[in-house]
């Protein structure tokens, strides 16, 4: 019979008991850490055959632990990322990882040395539209890629301790990346930081590949519409993942450009059925949580981490054009 993995977690706030529930229900959850008492007490009375400890080197210690989940703030996740590797663990850590690439390169370093899983938790990369989108672009179903834009606003969540490119960027940058498969040979990022001097509430950037294509964000929490959109137009098709709509996540529109026999640069327009496949409705985040503890069991492939390296090194990029636009 295979072994059960042991998971130690580190962070049980808001994101925290998220993943706790379902590594609870996957693995075997050993230890849970956490600064807070509050916190503390609240996961020993729910979850009693967990020891809980506020000290993460008590959890690195214990030799039964497989693997560490991490899901503190931001700023924590290289420090703790690098000592959970640095102890022999595999590491699930929230995203991003690291908040320079020069520090995502250290880990993405240490884990292929030590051959250890580490997985930044893009958890759109889990969700089953955004696969069926990763799907139709492989297939060439929507023929060459031409641009990307996301649009991720909504009124609120107002952060004050990270801008809107990190806070929501992290996202639709981790899934632009993966659909194209290149790193941006160019980048620009412009926003205002209307609300908390020095964190931009509104962000707009664009992305250009080797390839030719573009892609675009806008993202802001001071915004009158919820959306939570990616389109992707290709030559031949166009597609829509749509995570507000409740059936209709995916779309496709049978709209294209066309060039008429004989005519040279008298571009028409053609548009056909637009159709909406059915999408899976499993929790991206259960998803998510089960390849983890599948890469655990087989061992690393890295390309999780790699990926993590591409969406970190993409972030501090915009966020110095962001800065040398603000100077
Ligand atoms: N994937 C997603 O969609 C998603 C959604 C929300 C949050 N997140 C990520 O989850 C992470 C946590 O966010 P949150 O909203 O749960 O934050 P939170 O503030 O609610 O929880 C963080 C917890 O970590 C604890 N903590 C902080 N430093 C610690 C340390 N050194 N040792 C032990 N415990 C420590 C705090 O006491 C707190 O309970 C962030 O990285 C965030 O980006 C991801």
């Amino acid at each position: 019979m295979e072994a059960v993995t042991r998971v130690g977690q580190v962070g049980l706030g808001y994101w925290g008991k998220n993943l706790v529930r379902n590594f609870d229900d996957l693995a075997r959850l050993t230890w849970l850490c956490d600064a807070e008492e509050a916190n503390r007490t609240e996961f020993a009375r729910r979850y009693p055959t967990a020891r809980v400890t506020d000290s993460f080197e008590q959890v690195l210690a214990d030799d039964e632990v497989d693997a560490i989940v991490i899901a503190t703030p931001v700023p924590t996740h290289y420090p703790l990322t690098k000592q959970a590797l640095e102890a022999g663990k595999h590491v699930f850590v929230e995203k991003p990882p690291a908040m320079r690439a020069s520090e995502m390169e250290e880990l993405v370093a240490l884990a292929e040395e030590r051959n250890l899983v580490l997985m930044p938790g893009h958890l759109l990369l889990y969700h089953p539209g955004v696969r069926k989108l990763k799907e139709l672009v492989d297939s060439s179903e929507l023929g060459d890629v031409l641009c990307i834009y996301g649009n991720r606003q909504n009124l609120g969540k107002i952060r004050k301790d990270e801008n809107a490119l990190w806070s929501l960027g992290v996202h639709d940058l981790s899934i632009i990346l993966w659909l194209v498969d290149e790193e941006p040979s160019e980048v620009w990022a412009h926003g205002n930081a209307f609300l908390t001097p020095g964190v931009e509430d509104v962000v707009f950037c664009y992305l250009r590949f080797p390839s030719g294509k573009i892609a675009h964000m806008h993202l802001s929490w001071l915004d009158p519409h919820k959306m939570r959109k990616i389109t992707v137009v290709g030559r031949d098709r166009m597609v829509v993942f749509d995570d507000m709509e409740l059936e209709r996540k995916v779309t496709v529109y049978e709209k294209a450009p066309w060039e008429p026999a004989g005519t040279y640069g008298e571009w028409r327009t053609r548009t056909g059925d637009i159709f909406s496949p059915k999408i899976p409705n499993d929790e991206p985040l259960r998803l998510e949580c089960e390849h983890f503890l599948h890469l655990v069991r087989v061992g690393p492939t890295h390309v999780e981490a790699r990926d993590g390296l591409a969406v970190v090194r993409t972030l501090e990029q915009l966020q110095d054009s962001l800065a040398a636009v603000r100077a």
